[in-house]
């Protein structure tokens, strides 16, 4: 059966189900001058993110709009340099700050899943090698530690690290994020260094709060042979799956949940030369404002690769950027009855966080891609919500 041949409104979710939006504290809070990405932007090395969308002030406003869309989730990043400006120096100022925010969360009926680390580092930590040392690992634990400690009350889902791997790409193999390395042997040490991180800071959340949720949100791709019954093509996909699952092999003894965030779809060819080509795909499918193929079936099949790790699995990120918001709806209609179906499939899929609530920056892309189901204008910061975001009172609030 066909996304459009369905009535997406009789979609039927388990009681329960989060639904929500996703965001990252640099990308949306403004001014955060102690971390590594904003004294690189101050530099020149990357778009400036200066005030952003000014969540740091307006998170209340940002809420009231979340849950009057009809959300009932939200996932969010503490920003870790600005609960540690200085090495071993905690910010009393930043907690009370964040326990405001969390509170706000509950306030307008979200369920707050918070994630650690969403790629910006303290200054003073990437100063020393970040994740390339084993200094960053217990410099991660002591940090989930303390805020575990300070503001674990009001957590309800703990996500440690977002997607381990793109950070390690961009920043040590493509070297288009910081720290702008290109090295092998660095990719393997800080992808090692950041699944200890990972496995410390759940230690630290369990030892202070007990039996909460902990999980990692995890990128994966949706992987297809470019020629159907061609022995390479299939071969070289194997070969990719597995190194997609080797992070989740590596710690799924650490990991309550699986978070996946779910963008690409990856059309791989073997190649002699190259050993494989990345190919358009045949199909004529519609792409986003960023060159993304949209193909929301792909988490379906993700969803069910996914089901050998016997984990609930929150949709932590998915989304596109549009700013003319004429292909994000149906784009999330068919999302959700992929999802669905993968639901029906017996994969214990427990919630969907699309990316983002707001517009916001996008890393390397500055403030041009537009992912929200609110519109920012940068000139006002004046938030307008975009009509896709109908969708969820549609098909949620039945
Ligand atoms: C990242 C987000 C980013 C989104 C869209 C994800 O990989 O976690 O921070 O904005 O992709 O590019």
């Amino acid at each position: 059966m066909e996304p459009s041949q369905h009535p997406e409104t009789n979609l039927q979710f388990p009681k329960g189900f989060l639904i929500g939006a996703a965001a990252s504290a640099h990308q949306v809070e403004g001014n955060n001058a102690n971390s590594d990405w904003w004294h690189f932007e101050q530099m020149g090395k990357l778009p400036k993110s200066g005030l952003a969308c000014d969540h740091y002030n307006r998170f209340d406003d940002d809420f009231g709009i979340a849950q009057q869309i009809g959300l009932n989730a939200m996932r969010i990043s503490i920003e870790w340099a600005r609960i540690e400006p200085e090495e071993g120096k905690w910010s009393a100022a930043a907690i009370e700050h964040y326990k405001k925010v969390l509170r706000s969360m509950k306030d307008h009926g979200l369920t707050r899943m918070v994630t650690l680390w969403h790629w910006t580092l303290p200054k003073w930590l990437a100063d020393k090698g970040g994740f390339e040392t084993n200094e960053g690992v217990e410099a991660f634990a002591r940090y989930a530690w303390f805020v575990a400690q300070n503001l674990g009350k009001e957590v309800d889902f703990w996500v440690t690290l977002n997607e381990p791997e793109i950070y390690t790409l961009l920043g040590y193999k493509q070297a288009i994020h910081p720290p702008f390395i290109r090295s092998n042997y660095l990719t393997y040490r800080v992808m090692r260094n950041l699944i200890w991180a990972h496995r410390a800071a759940f230690k630290a959340i369990k030892t202070v709060l007990g039996d909460v949720p902990v999980g990692i949100a995890k990128n994966s791709a949706c992987y297809q042979p470019f020629r159907k019954n061609n022995f390479l093509d299939s071969f070289i996909i194997f070969v990719f799956r597995y190194l997609d699952f080797y992070l989740l092999n590596r710690i799924h003894k650490q990991l309550d949940f699986i978070g996946l965030n779910y963008y690409f779809l990856r059309k791989i060819k073997f190649d002699w030369r190259h050993l494989y080509l990345e190919m358009k795909p045949n199909d004529p499918l519609n792409f986003s404002d960023m060159g993304w193929y949209l193909f929301p079936e792909g988490i379906y099949r993700v969803l069910l690769n996914l089901k050998k790790f016997h984990k609930p699995i929150y949709v932590t990120e998915n989304g596109l950027a549009d700013a003319r918001d004429d292909r994000r709806p149906k784009f999330l209609q068919d999302t959700l009855f992929w999802i669905n179906r993968a639901i029906e499939k017996k994969v214990d899929v427990r919630g969907y966080f699309y990316w983002s609530l707001t517009d916001n920056y996008e890393w390397h892309d500055g403030f041009g891609p537009k992912f929200g189901l609110v519109a920012i204008d940068y000139q006002n910061l004046k938030r307008t919500v975009r009509p896709s975001a109908k969708i969820f009172k549609q098909i949620f609030s039945v």
